[in-house]
């Protein structure tokens, strides 16, 4: 399946802002707000068929154009002039959106970010459930080593990760819950999440080397991929809504997702 995606962004001005309608379709780019008001990005996941003579699933434009007019003509007038939830905007997108769609394509998912650290999502065939995705950050260092390896097999297998003293990355988690979309507000009490990411997670992790202060990693090689296993594990139960995933990145080119044990043998 090939999957395509558009982004548009856009400003929630007031709808008395002396601002030509262009604006609200625009920022980073012309013409230039200068208000302090939210700036948005809306996404639509499409899949179909690509045209065997053009080679587009569908032509961008089209696409873009549906997405700006349900901002212009709905999101706008309707969320302009207060302060709404994310979980309200995006269902009112994803039905603005489906009410216009005449693609011969399917949305398979929408996205919408409120900041680069916080997202929302909605998979059209799970519309019954909002993706929440916050960005966390913490630092540790940690040592890649197997006891079970000699000293030279260790320094073969994992290089410089196998320095005696460790080393250290500024660790980015994304995590992931779902929410009831059709709940009045937010299913998932949102101070509570972020309580217990820091209470569960940052708390014991930053700043700590990770083999020698975080009990879990003594026998555990601390991986990307062992982190974003373990801080699953320690979320997954903690949330009145429903735990989906956790992307640990250990540097901006190395990162790992978990979203459970739903393969045999995974822990
Ligand atoms: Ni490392």
């Amino acid at each position: 399946m090939i999957q395509l995606s558009r982004e548009i962004r856009f400003a929630l001005l007031p709808t008395d802002a002396d601002y030509p309608p262009s604006a609200n379709n625009s920022w980073g780019g012309w013409p230039a707000i200068d208000l302090a008001v939210p700036r948005l990005a809306l996404r639509a996941v499409i899949t179909g068929i690509p045209d065997p003579v053009t080679g587009y699933v569908c032509n961008i434009k089209v696409l873009d154009q549906l997405l700006r007019t349900v901002v212009s003509d709905a999101l706008i007038p309707s969320f302009g002039d207060q302060a709404v939830s994310g979980e309200t905007i995006i269902n009112s997108a994803l039905a603005e959106v489906r009410k216009r769609w005449q693609l011969p394509d399917e949305l398979i998912r929408i996205e919408l970010s409120l900041s680069p650290y916080l997202g929302y999502a909605i998979d059209t065939e799970n519309d019954k459930m909002i993706q929440i995705t916050q960005q966390f950050e913490f630092s540790a260092a940690h040592r890649l080593h197997c006891d079970t390896l000699t000293a030279q097999e260790n320094r073969a297998t994992f290089g410089k990760c196998n320095n005696v003293q460790g080393h250290g990355h500024n660790y980015v988690l994304d995590v992931t819950v779902g929410t009831d979309a059709l709940a009045s507000g937010s299913a998932v009490n949102f101070h509570e999440f972020q309580n217990t990411v820091k209470s569960e997670i940052i708390d014991r992790l930053d700043h700590k080397h990770l083999n020698r202060d975080v009990d879990y990693f003594a026998q555990i090689n601390p991986s990307v991929e062992n982190i974003a296993i373990a801080i699953y594990n320690w979320l997954d139960g903690k949330f009145d809504g429903k735990l989906i995933a956790v992307k640990v990145f250990e540097t901006p080119k190395t990162w790992a997702e978990y979203r459970g044990p739903n393969t045999a043998g995974e822990r």
